[in-house]
């Protein structure tokens, strides 16, 4: 396990609900990613992924399992961890009074960076991410894509070895988003390990050396490109299709009794074609 960047092993997270009834959101995933690895997670809305993250990074604790990261047992070392790892998490949490210079160089101050050398990091993700020109704006007065480009720098500055990132394209324009895409790419080919988890097939499709699908809080497929399309017996199967098969989606019946039960939404245009 040691040779791995991300290990883990029998993941699993059981949240206590109202009325002393309980819900898996995890569970019993494992996962093993390589050094290097461009790594993409996928699955539907509420499938476990923010959760995996979570438990991967040290910000939930699992109910059972084990996680080792960079040869780092997560459960007794997580403070060697955090130097390790960058993360961009599911609701961003960032110190919002704080403008996007002062951000980054608090963050390299946290990481014990030279001032010099945190100023120039600062400067070139700034750039980046272009968000040089936002100054002494307070994060909190940013567009939703300016903060998540503010916490993608946060999380890059201290070069980490393990970068993990939910949803790291959503509400990203095309611009920033090809710049962040080639820069996680330079990083992959030096080493760092990238997990991320998307709902941009595109994305996934074009980054990832390999992926794990996840749905209702197991991994139903894990692997590359090449091997998904193997298991589902369809060689030209897109992404897209694949993950809509996988997860249980692909009935035409179920579109077709979608758009009966949604007639009222169309109501309007009902009316005008029965006045004809
Ligand atoms: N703190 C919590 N308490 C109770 N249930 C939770 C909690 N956090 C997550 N869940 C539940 O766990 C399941 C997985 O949620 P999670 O946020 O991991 O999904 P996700 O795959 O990240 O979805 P999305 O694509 O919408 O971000 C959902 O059913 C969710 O309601
Ligand atoms: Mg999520």
């Amino acid at each position: 396990m040691d040779t791995y960047s991300i290990w883990a092993e029998g993941l699993t997270k059981t949240f206590a609900m109202s009325g002393g009834r309980s819900t898996i959101a995890v569970d019993d995933v494992s996962l093993h990613v390589a050094p290097g690895e461009f790594y993409g997670f996928l699955g539907p809305n509420g499938a476990g992924k923010s959760t995996t993250i979570k438990m991967l990074t040290g910000l939930l604790r699992p109910t059972s399992g084990r996680v080792v990261i960079a040869g780092h047992d997560l459960a007794v070392d997580p403070l060697e961890i955090k130097r390790h790892i960058g993360v961009l998490p599911e609701d961003l949490n960032l110190y919002e009074r704080l403008s996007a210079p002062e951000l980054l160089l608090f963050a390299a101050q946290m990481y014990g960076i030279p001032r010099t050398e945190a100023q120039r990091r600062t400067d070139d993700l700034l750039n980046l991410m272009e968000l040089t020109e936002t100054g002494s704006k307070m994060i909190v007065d940013f567009s939703m894509g300016m903060k998540k480009k503010a916490a993608l720098a946060a999380a890059m500055i201290h070069s980490p070895r393990v970068l993990f990132l939910d949803e790291p394209f959503n509400g990203i324009d095309a611009l920033s988003g090809r710049a962040i895409r080639d820069i996680l790419r330079t990083m992959t080919s030096r080493g760092t390990t990238v997990f991320f988890s998307s709902h941009v097939m595109e994305v996934v499709e074009k980054l990832c050396t390999r992926v794990a699908v996840i749905a209702n809080g197991s991994i139903v497929a894990e692997g590359t490109l090449a091997d998904l399309r193997k298991q589902s017996g369809d060689d030209d199967a897109s992404l897209e299709d694949l993950f809509i098969r996988l997860v249980g989606r692909e009935h035409g019946g179920e579109a077709d009794k979608q758009s009966d039960d949604l007639r009222w939404l169309n109501s309007e245009a009902e009316t005008a074609d029965d006045r004809k």
